[in-house]
């Protein structure tokens, strides 16, 4: 468990979560490593918004356990770290009356106590958060002013205002043009270099994730492969959670800049089946 092994962030142990009454993830099992980027891939509808928020601690867990930094979700000494969240659906409405600044410190709210005003420490915290994603010069802009890319690391700058240490992105790069979203990458690379993140990010751009992401986890409802991308590109695993043939991507993925060599078999969740294509249904 993470309390036997700090190298460890986030320890998910046969997690079953039910949504009205129905399974939407069954016997989940993993762990991430302090500073692994981690891929979270699957179809439409698979669960994943909805395990990021059983590891937020968003939804009630209805079998097996989870640990975030050390402690349950919904715990108070991990709540304190902090989890920076950037969400699916993001709701800042483009008519909402704040600046850039304003919605930062909104990430901020969980590190201050209750009924707390931000005070100048705070407002020195978000301008350094800020200068992190590049937008300090953007501070007093009305976020109605921004572009879809600026308004992409404001919300990154809002996740980051609550933690430093474990960010959830959930399809950060929906709706960027390639350049922004190649930019978007660079920058949660950096991030994770400068500041030892370790980050979850759920897209649907198997190809975007499997370049950047040290290990992939493709589930659809229960865990289906976890391992380096390229293993996980290549298997039967994942045209079974997809439901279709995704061999394509073994080539644009090849091509793909930052792919890293094969450093070891992905853990495919059949009891005796290795992660690589080999025909014998790795579920
Ligand atoms: N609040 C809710 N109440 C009931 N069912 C829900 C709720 N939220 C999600 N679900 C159901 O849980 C399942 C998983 O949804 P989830 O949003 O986690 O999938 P996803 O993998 O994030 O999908 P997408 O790629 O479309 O974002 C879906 O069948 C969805 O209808
Ligand atoms: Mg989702």
């Amino acid at each position: 468990m993470s309390r036997e092994n700090p190298d460890t962030v986030v320890e998910v142990r046969d997690l079953s979560v039910q949504r009205n009454g129905i399974d939407v993830l069954e016997d989940i099992t993993f762990s991430v490593r302090h500073g692994q980027f981690i891929g979270l891939v699957g179809p439409n509808g698979a669960g994943k918004t909805t395990l990021l928020k059983a590891l937020l601690g968003l939804i009630p867990v209805t079998r097996g356990s989870i640990r975030v930094l050390g402690a349950p979700p919904g715990d108070r000494a991990y709540d304190a770290h902090g989890i920076g969240y950037v969400p699916q659906r993001q709701e800042i409405g483009r008519n909402f009356p704040a600046t850039v600044a304003d919605i930062v410190m909104m990430g901020r709210f969980c590190c201050m106590g209750p009924l707390s005003f931000p005070r100048k420490k705070d407002w020195l915290h978000v301008k350094r958060t800020l200068a992190l994603v590049g937008l300090e010069h953007l501070a007093e802009r009305s976020i109605g002013q921004l572009s879809g890319g600026e308004l992409r690391r404001v919300t990154l700058a809002q996740a980051l205002c609550a933690s430093t240490r474990l960010l959830v992105l959930d399809e950060p790069t929906i709706g960027l043009d390639l350049p922004a979203e190649h930019e978007f990458y660079a920058l949660l690379a950096k991030l994770k270099a400068d500041l030892g993140l370790t980050i979850i990010a759920v897209s649907h751009d198997l190809v975007a994730l499997g370049g950047r992401a040290d290990e992939l986890i493709c589930i659809n409802r229960r865990m289906h492969i976890h391992g380096n991308p390229e293993d996980v590109v290549h298997s039967h695993a994942i045209r079974e959670a997809y439901s279709c043939e995704f061999s394509f991507l073994a080539g644009e993925l090849a091509h793909h800049e930052g792919v890293r060599p094969h450093d070891g078999p992905a853990h495919s969740h059949d009891e005796d089946t290795p992660g690589r294509d080999d025909g014998h249904g790795d579920k």
